[in-house]
């Protein structure tokens, strides 16, 4: 049996999380957009709703959080409501939370003074909305006025309906500068206690073109060995994953599953390698076992394929994937050469 591990959390594992700001100060490269939302902190009751619009992993999400942080103060997270607009349930779960924010603000207003006078809404990926569903939302901004601001996130200001721009402040977010990736990359090692060479630093720039997420994780992918090197970013860039996924299922098979699990994640989160790719490689490992009777991981191979063809939640099904390898005992049924 697996010695008990204290599991760990995302943002210890992964950097992106570890050194995501927590206050708009913090947050780099976006100085215009920073100064004028300071400026709006400073009459929270005229804050109008906002638009936050460009490339990925540049701080959209991270300045949304950090102002709901800042406005809202101690309470933030159970007066935000952070939805992903791409999802299904988006439009109805938004009129539902908006109608329940709104009866609780009838409670509460005049009763106290300090009360904030909304909630925050952020509609992550709200370009991925079909244009009924954003007309649909059109309706619901208005009609909650009075009790909900939100923050519109898109990659694409174009997908979004031109009545929802115009009720919105647009803040066009841009591509952090070559210099500032650098600095920061810089800083992250410094902090983790790891030797790099700038050039390498200025190649995971090339590589990721002003994209602060994707250099934060390249980043932690080659420094597995406390020196970031050149040559050790290219390895991380044209990292197939194939050899990690070899160690995953390894540990699956010897019932060592939080560690198996943990490192499922860093593949997903941090290489980047896709679900089905997961699935796909783990077959071909667990073919190499040589195992007597390998029907049985076949078909549990074939279940989780399915599963994720049909959309269900990836960690969740390739974590319960991982516990049945290991309930299934296959190192005692392994072929004797
Ligand atoms: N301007 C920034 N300043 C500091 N950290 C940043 C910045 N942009 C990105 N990051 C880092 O990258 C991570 C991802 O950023 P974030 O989720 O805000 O990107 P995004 O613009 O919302 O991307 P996407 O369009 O893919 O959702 C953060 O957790 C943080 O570590
Ligand atoms: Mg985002």
């Amino acid at each position: 049996m697996e010695k008990e591990q204290k599991p760990r959390q995302i943002s210890d594992i992964m950097w992106v999380e570890k050194y995501r700001p927590t206050r708009l100060d913090q947050i780099i490269n976006q100085k215009e957009i920073v100064k004028g939302l300071e400026n709006l902190l400073k009459k929270p009751n005229e804050l109008p709703h906002l638009l936050f619009t460009g490339s990925a992993g540049i701080g959209k999400t991270t300045t949304a959080l950090c102002l709901a942080r800042q406005l809202l103060g101690e309470n933030w997270k159970r007066d935000t409501l952070e939805l992903n607009a791409s999802d299904d349930r988006g439009i109805k779960m938004v009129r539902e939370r908006v109608k329940e924010f709104a009866s609780i603000m009838k409670l509460s207003i005049n009763q106290e003074e300090d009360e904030k006078p909304f909630k925050i809404i952020i509609l992550d990926e709200a370009d991925e909305m079909t244009s009924e569903a954003q007309t649909a939302l059109r309706r619901i901004i208005e009609d909650s006025a009075r009790t909900t601001r939100f923050i519109f996130i898109c990659n694409y200001l174009s997908h979004i309906i031109e009545p929802i721009q115009s009720r919105c402040v647009i803040f066009r977010f841009s591509r952090v500068s070559e210099d500032e990736i650098v600095e920061y990359l810089e800083s992250i090692c410094k902090n983790e206690g790891i030797k790099f060479e700038e050039k390498a630093l200025r190649k995971i720039y090339e590589h990721t073109n002003g994209d602060l997420r994707h250099s934060i994780n390249i980043l932690q992918a080659a420094s597995a060995s406390e020196n970031v090197t050149i040559h050790q970013v290219q390895s991380a860039i044209g990292i197939s994953g194939r050899s990690k996924i070899a160690e995953i299922i390894d540990l699956a098979i010897n019932s060592k599953f939080n560690e198996s699990r943990i490192k499922l994640l860093e593949l997903l989160n941090i290489y980047g390698v896709s679900e089905t790719d997961f699935l796909k490689y783990a077959n071909e490992e667990i073919y190499k076992l040589q195992l007597e009777n390998p029907y049985e991981v076949s078909t549990i191979i074939a279940e989780y394929d399915y599963r994720l063809a049909n959309g269900a939640h990836a960690e969740i099904q390739l974590a319960a994937f991982l516990a049945q390898l290991g309930k299934l005992n296959i190192k005692n049924n392994k072929k004797s050469i």
